[in-house]
This record gives structure tokens, sequence and C-alpha cells, in this order.
């Protein structure tokens, strides 16, 4: 009898496999990063060959950590960065162009263009989504109109296109001889071609871009079976059962199934998700609707979603441009060595802002400096451009809701920092509460392909595996925390109308 759930997690710097055993927790994990391109001013790009070699690297190295073998793997899960955009030769196997990456901004023109006509919500109604560089779609169009012959090859039937979650399921699956090509509910809610009430494509949106449907991935529930893993693998004949974007796979293994529970990750970006259960909502307040997750036959759940582009790699930015620490959790020693941030404030408009702003005009600024300021200042400006972004998206997501939230369930890599933490409750003036298992992401993954194969028994299981670890009230006097926010505002206005 097979004992535990593989999860594969392919986030934007690193790919992991994980070992999930019954009770949720971990029995061991590889990991590998990746190269990141930045091959002009707001370009990024990945090498999708690299991540696919990763992939099968780190479930060899998780496999031989537990000192398991297929046998004790009853099924994968894949969850996975979203809207990174990737098309591939249905030949070879081989990608047509570095994988464009979500945070990648270089379809501004193609945005522009499309939004002298109908405006950036144009597609917003079908969709949820407001027209922006962030989304699968209109790098998709970048590549079809950049690389030589490539629309043709479309319309032939020749290239495939997928997001993350599809290259590593169509590899794993079978590669150049015929792997399954699919994605999930949640991936395909992000390409700005997915009708989010009937999700399906949607053939009037491909048809005024000139998408070729032929090149796209069938649309699949996040929990069914959807292929087994080639002959070649480690994993061979293990059946592949479970996809959710990274962000929506977070949610799930903060088992928050229900309307009106969230959860808030800290990865490169930040993501806060609140499900609405089986309402689609419209946001007045600049959140995304988007697809929570859909147990396979059962009834998509539909979510909000507050995405923040930039907070876990403004400090690996620090580290690597400027230098200022060596590894990424020096930054709260350092942030440690002052009292407060000397008022300076830092807005990390890499990618202009997301939600709730949306300005791709905007770009990064640091401001309020005097000679006072030293690096432990930025230091503290940095994490807590982390927390005022975030309170601004729960603000968001309160006037949606006409209801404050009463705490703040978080996850991923940055929440090991307590003086993050603790100013996070600070400013949002509710606790924040952290569960045992922080690897939510890759939980999630491992719970929606565990509860196709009945490795798991049903949602209430899983919500009884759900236990906290940690949690930090606020501290701060309310009109302080109203006065630094106050200031984290102007700050976020002096970064508009930057780029024309
Ligand atoms: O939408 C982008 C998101 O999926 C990236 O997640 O964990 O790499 O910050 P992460």
């Amino acid at each position: 009898m097979a004992r535990y759930v593989l999860a594969i997690d392919q986030g934007t710097t690193s790919t992991r496999a994980m070992v999930f055993d019954q009770s949720g927790g971990v029995v061991s994990t590889g990991q590998l990063e990746h190269r990141q391109s930045f091959p002009r001013a707001g370009w990024v790009e990945h090498d999708a060959a690299e991540i696919w070699r990763n992939t099968r690297e780190v479930i060899g190295q998780a496999l031989s950590r537990a000192d398991i073998t297929r046998h004790d793997i009853a099924c994968v899960g894949i969850t996975n960065q979203r809207e990174t955009t990737v098309v591939w030769d249905r030949a070879t196997g081989e990608p047509v162009h570095p994988a464009i990456v979500w945070q990648d901004t270089r379809t501004q023109e193609i945005v522009d263009r499309l939004a002298a006509d109908g405006g950036t919500d144009r597609f917003r109604d079908v969709t949820g989504l407001p027209l922006a560089t962030y989304f699968a779609g209109t790098k998709l169009l970048w590549l079809l109109e950049n690389v030589d012959g490539l629309r043709r090859r479309a319309e032939a039937g020749e290239v495939l296109f997928g997001t993350v979650d599809t290259w590593l399921l169509w590899n794993l699956t079978g590669g150049p001889d015929g792997g399954v090509h699919a994605t999930d509910v949640t991936n395909a809610s992000r390409t700005l071609f997915m009708d989010l009430r009937t999700c399906q494509w949607d053939q009037a949106i491909l048809d005024e871009l000139g998408v070729p449907a032929r090149m796209l991935p069938r649309i699949c529930s996040s929990s069914e079976e959807y292929g087994r893993i080639e002959s070649s693998s480690l994993l061979r004949e293990t059946p592949v059962t479970g996809i959710l974007g990274d962000q929506h796979a977070a949610t799930f293994g903060q088992v928050a199934f229900e309307a009106g529970e969230s959860k808030n990750t800290y990865g490169t970006g930040n993501f806060l998700i609140v499900n609405t259960g089986e309402e689609l909502v419209r946001s007045e307040h600049g959140l995304l609707s988007t697809v929570a997750f859909q147990l396979g036959t059962e009834p998509v759940r539909y979510a909000l979603e507050g995405s923040i582009a930039v907070t876990g790699s403004l400090v690996q930015w620090v580290r690597d441009n400027l230098g200022l620490i060596r590894e990424a959790p020096e930054i709260e020693e350092l942030a440690l060595s002052v009292e407060d941030n000397g008022g300076a404030y830092f807005v990390p408009a890499f990618s202009g802002l997301f939600a709730p702003y949306w300005r791709p005009d905007a770009r990064g600024a640091l401001v309020g400096l005097t000679r006072y300021v030293t690096k432990g200042h930025l230091a503290r400006a940095v994490l807590e451009s982390v927390a005022f972004q975030t309170r601004d998206v729960l603000a968001a997501a309160d006037a949606d809701a006409d209801e404050a939230a009463a705490e703040l369930k978080v996850d991923g890599g940055m929440v090991a920092n307590d003086t993050l933490m603790q100013f996070q409750a600070d400013v949002l003036g509710i606790p924040v509460v952290r569960p045992r298992v922080v690897e939510t992401t890759a939980l999630g993954a491992a719970y929606a392909a565990g509860l196709a194969v009945g490795f798991w028994s049903g949602l209430d299981e899983l919500r009884d595996q759900w236990s906290e670890d940690r949690r930090w009230e606020p501290r701060m006097e309310r009109a302080e925390a109203e006065r630094l926010h106050r200031n984290w505002q102007k700050a976020v206005r002096r970064t508009f109308d930057w780029v024309d």
C-alpha cells in the first residue's frame, strides 16, 4: 500500500519535490534553484528545459532522502508559479523561446494597444482579469508576434502553449512521444483566455486576439487523473492527479475551503486569496476574480485575489543588486539594528504596481531620505513595504466583503521572519496566524492529488490536520500604525506616472 503523496512545487526561484504522509507531515524534500535571466530592463526569463531537468532531479532527491521508491507513492500533485509562459515544439519537446516569467513587463505595448480599444477592463467581465503584462495571454501574443514563423507553426499545430504546470505534465507523462497536454482551471484562469463562468477557453477572445485554439491545453479540474508518468522516470506509472497554481494550492493547503476563508502567502511576491465559494464575486476595489479550485466534477469554487508583485524578491534584490546582506534571512538582523524606519519608505514597483493599484506606469522609489538614514533603516523599510502592501490588499478585500477580516492566516518563506510578522500584525491591527506546516503550497497540491485517489477521505479529514503554530497579536498604538500607513500611501503615489 502506497504510504505517501509526492508534490512538485515549481516556484519562481526554485523547484521542489516534497513527500507527504497521511497526516500531512513532510517526510522529505528535494530542492534546486534555477537561473533568473534579466536580458533587458523589465524582462525576466527562465529556461523551461532547465526547470524540467531540475524537476526530474528533485524528485530523485526526495525519493532517495526518504529511502523510498515509486511503489511508496500513491500519486503526484503539481503546483507552479502561475502565468509564466512556455511554447514548445510538439515533435521535439524543445521550447521555442525562453519562458517569459509572470514578472516580465515586455508586453506593455501590447497591453496599451489592446486597451486603446475598450480600456484595461475590456476582458474583465469574462475573465475576471484586467489587461496587464502579468497574465499569460499577453506573453503568448508577444511570442506569436516576435518569434519568427511561430504563428504559422501554431496554426499548423506544430507548437504547444502551456503555463508551467502544463509544461511539466506534458514532460512527466511522455514528452515527445505524446505527453498529456492539459492544464487545470486555476492556471487557465490566469491566461486572459478563459471564461470564468464556463471554465472553457473563450472563443470570442481567442478570435479577437488571434490566438490559434489548437495550441492551447485542455482545461481540467484541479483533482482528477490527468495521466500516468512515463516509463523512463523513477516514478513510472504513478498517476498525476492534482494540479493547482501555487497560490490556489496554498489556499487549499491552508484548508480555506469555504467562502470567507483566506490566506496570505509570502513568496517572491505576496498573494492574498479569499475564497468566495460558488459565487463569482466581482471586486470593486482592485482585486482579481479567479478560481479557487475545482475537485473533479464538483462545482467550481471561486476566489478574490490581491496579487503583489514584489515582496520576497525585494530582499533578494537587496542581497544580489545592492550587496547589503549575504543571505536573505540576514535582512531581519540588519532591520533590528535600528529602532524604526528612520523616515524611509521603499515602494518596490519593479513590475509596476499590481493590486489594488494596477499601475503599470509606476516604478520603484525610495523616499523620505535624510543624512540620518542607514542601511539598517533601509532593511526595515524593505520589510515594512511587504507589510504595507499586504495591508492595502487586505483593505480592498475587506471593502469588497463589507466586513473586516478578524485575523490573517499566513504562509511562505518570509513567515519565519518574526520582526516582519509582528509588524504585519501591528499595521493590520489584527492577529497574524502561522500554521504548523508552512509548506502549504506543496501540501495543497498533495491534498488535491490525494483526494482524487482516495488517499484522504475528504475535506473534513484535511481540515482536522491544520493546526496553529504561532500567533502575533498587534502591539503598536493604532494612531502610530495609521500614521506610518499614511506615509506609505504618500510614498506609493510618488511612484505613479514614471513610465510614459
Ligand atoms: O502569480 C505568480 C505566483 O504564482 C508566483 O508565486 O511563490 O513564486 O512568488 P511565487
